[in-house]
């Protein structure tokens, strides 16, 4: 009972900006460019439900809070919401849907190429986010799902390269990329570690 409404607390929080964007371009207080908020507004909080579904595992570790496992799933699929917003938005409000635009577009802009390669590598991580594609999959889900790694890295690169003043905010980012990943391979290492020592007879 207490989970459910954790999880339903959760995704009210997690719904928040989308409520935010949507009632600022509806009674229209999202400033004088509200396309371009909007468009910022959905990638970041895709970036961000990004990092939070890699700071699960770590935090989860360090607070001792076995639960919140649970909620890596969640976030995982909010970082898809908002990106796959994020790019509607692009397609719709900035493209009007032209096509042949979106393709010259891409050849101009290298950051955009990078965008696209992070959507697409999250496609299978979503078919695969269920329970029945986990237990299906066994080993090779972990292997998939290590692309995530690999998507973080693209999606700050794009982020990054279109950034136009401050850098403080994206450099700050990496810095937490870093730190994640760093995170994942030093557990790794020293778990690999751990048992070369177990089977040393020395
Ligand atoms: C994992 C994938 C992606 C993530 C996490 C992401 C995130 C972001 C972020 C954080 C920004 C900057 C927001 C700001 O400055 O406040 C941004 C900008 C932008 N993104 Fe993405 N994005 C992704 C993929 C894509 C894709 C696939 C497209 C296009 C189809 C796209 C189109 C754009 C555009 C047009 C901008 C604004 C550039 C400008 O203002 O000059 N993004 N994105």
């Amino acid at each position: 009972m207490t989970r459910t409404l954790y999880k339903l607390a959760a995704h009210l929080a997690a719904l928040m900006p989308f409520a935010y964007y949507l009632a600022g371009a509806y009674w229209q207080w999202l400033g004088a460019d509200p396309q371009e908020q909007i468009l910022h507004g959905m990638g970041i909080w895709s970036f961000y439900f990004l990092l939070l579904s890699l700071a699960i595992t770590p935090l989860r570790r360090w607070l001792g809070w076995h639960g919140l496992i649970h909620y890596r799933r969640m976030l995982g699929l909010y970082f898809a919401f908002y990106l796959l917003l994020h790019i509607l938005v692009y397609l719709w409000l900035y493209l009007g849907w032209r096509w042949g635009e979106f393709g010259s577009e891409l050849v101009k802009r290298p950051y955009l190429t990078l965008g696209i390669a992070a959507a697409l590598l999250t496609l299978p991580l979503v078919a695969t986010s269920t329970q029945w594609a986990q237990r299906k999959l066994k080993r090779r889900w972990k292997q998939l799902h290590k692309s995530v790694y690999l998507i973080v890295l693209l999606a700050w690169v794009h982020y990054f390269w279109q950034v136009k003043s401050d850098l403080n905010e994206p450099l700050l980012y990496l810095m937490i990329v870093f730190a994640l990943l760093g995170y994942r391979f030093w557990t790794k290492f020293h778990q690999k570690a751990a048992g070369l020592n177990k089977k040393s007879p020395l």
